[in-house]
């Protein structure tokens, strides 16, 4: 296991009270993922636009998230997070994003630090995947990625994602 203490970054906080979110409560699997090590170095999340990650990561937005967030995140009785507007700034950025699902806002929105972190930071990859505001203001895309990305559109003839769930196993 990684000594989580032992990060350099900014100490993870919740996005409410500003309290400092204790990482060790997550689940201990998933910890050793590589991708997991970088991000608690560096809080940028390095499965953003990795196209093998992709359908693991809606797997788990539609388990755990879009009953409240919608299909492909246009909101529902919780806040679309597929579009430019964020109630919580940080949320722009890898970190941000971290802190609110892992930590959790408002009422409903309630913490979700029962993901692995792996799982946590394929969610968010997805998340930042269905985006279909303007490529300028995700913050979250390196330079090189906005030059690739583009907005998300649903594919012809689904009103919800691109996965078939049966052929993604959770691992
Ligand atoms: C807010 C992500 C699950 C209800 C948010 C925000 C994010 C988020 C990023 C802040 C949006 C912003 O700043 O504009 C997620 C993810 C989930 C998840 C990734 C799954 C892992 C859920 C579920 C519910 C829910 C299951 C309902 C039971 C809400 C509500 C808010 C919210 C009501 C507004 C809270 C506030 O403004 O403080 N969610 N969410 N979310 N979410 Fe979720
Ligand atoms: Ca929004």
């Amino acid at each position: 296991l990684i000594p989580l203490a032992a990060v350099a970054l900014e100490p993870f906080r919740h996005t409410i009270t500003g309290d400092v979110l204790d990482i060790e409560t997550a689940p201990k699997e998933g910890r050793d993922v590589e991708a997991v090590k970088k991000f608690l170095e560096t809080g940028v999340n390095p499965f953003n636009e990795m196209k093998e990650c992709l359908p693991r990561g809606e797997y788990i937005y539609l388990s755990s998230c879009s009953g409240c967030h919608g299909h492909v995140a246009e909101g529902k009785v919780g806040p679309g997070l597929n579009d430019n507007y964020w109630t919580y700034p940080k949320n722009k950025t890898d970190k941000g994003l971290f802190e609110t699902i892992f930590g959790g806002g408002q009422g409903m929105m309630g913490p979700h630090n029962d993901l692995q972190l792996n799982e946590l930071l394929l969610v968010m990859a997805w998340i930042r995947h269905v985006y279909t505001g303007p490529v300028e203001t995700a913050k979250w895309l390196t330079p090189e990625q906005k030059k690739n990305f583009t907005p998300y559109k649903l594919p012809e003839g689904s009103d919800h994602g691109t996965i078939d769930q049966a052929k993604v196993a959770p691992d």
